[in-house]
């Protein structure tokens, strides 16, 4: 899939705070770990004296990143690769390292990907470069394996007949993400006012898409890669997320 977005109506989140943090450095050249559909380049480059280098490990950004390349020329370079792997960008004069975790409305919103539990269809969560699917782990993986990711990574009360339900299902059929939405629900009788899918939905898609071991490798990477005087900033999606940054932050402090 391409993505396909107005950039001039494309409103990424907290874009006045990042700018806040980041203007002051700005002159030099600027690693978008994140491009997504480009908000944040696009607004760094905004300023002739900026650079930009993005990663995005989704290639369906490919007719943004043409877009960009029109644009601003030899102020913007693009790879297609996870941030994890950030070390092998060799720059001088990097001012900020930025990460704005999480999925793009793209992603979301495209079925396909089973995503959301609003699709239909395949169980896939793939946002790209994965070594394996939502498929294969629903598909393979033993009860205890599939209890740990839905507790860890869901923090879901309901994690054990979940997954045992889960088993005992794929012994006579496929499961789809329609039938997985469909067997939370009816283990989960109360409405919280969140949707029931949410924890195990969240849970699986981290674990499809590595997204601790990314967090993880892609803070310290960029942290051996920048300069004296540079700057990380990072936009956390999930609360897991948000103290992995924090606990980062705090021992790099000490
Ligand atoms: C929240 S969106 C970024 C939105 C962007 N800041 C903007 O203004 O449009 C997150 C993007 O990060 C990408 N992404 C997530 N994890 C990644 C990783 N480990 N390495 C590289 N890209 C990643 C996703 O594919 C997605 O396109």
């Amino acid at each position: 899939m391409n993505a396909t977005i107005n950039l001039e109506k494309h409103f990424p989140v907290l874009l006045n705070e990042l700018v806040s943090i980041i203007s002051p450095l700005y002159g030099g050249t600027f690693i978008d770990c994140t491009f997504g559909a480009g908000g944040y380049s696009k607004k760094i480059l905004e300023n002739n004296l900026n650079s930009i280098i993005a990663l995005d490990r989704d290639n369906s950004v490919n007719s943004i990143v043409n877009q960009f390349h029109k644009k601003y020329t030899k102020r913007f370079k693009f790879y297609n690769k996870k941030f994890s792997d950030i070390n092998q960008i060799k720059e001088d004069n990097i001012k900020a390292i930025i990460f704005d975790l999480g999925y793009s409305l793209n992603q979301i919103s495209d079925l396909n990907r089973g995503i959301s539990f609003n699709s239909k269809g395949k169980l896939d969560m793939r946002m790209g470069l994965n070594d394996f699917s939502c498929d294969d782990v629903i598909s393979k993986m033993n009860q205890q394996s599939l209890f740990k990711i839905f507790k860890y990574f869901g923090d879901e009360k309901y994690a054990k007949p979940i997954s045992k339900k889960i088993v005992q299902l794929r012994n006579n059929k496929k499961i789809k993400t329609e039938n997985l939405v469909e067997i939370i629900e009816n283990i989960k009788k109360k409405n919280t006012g969140k949707n029931k899918s949410t924890k195990i939905f969240q849970a699986l898609r981290i674990f499809v898409n590595k997204e601790i071991t990314e967090l993880i490798y892609g803070l310290i990477n960029a942290y051996n890669i920048l300069p004296i005087g540079g700057l990380i900033a990072v936009v956390t999606f999930h609360s897991i997320e948000d103290k992995i940054v924090k606990l980062f932050f705090k021992k790099l402090l000490k």
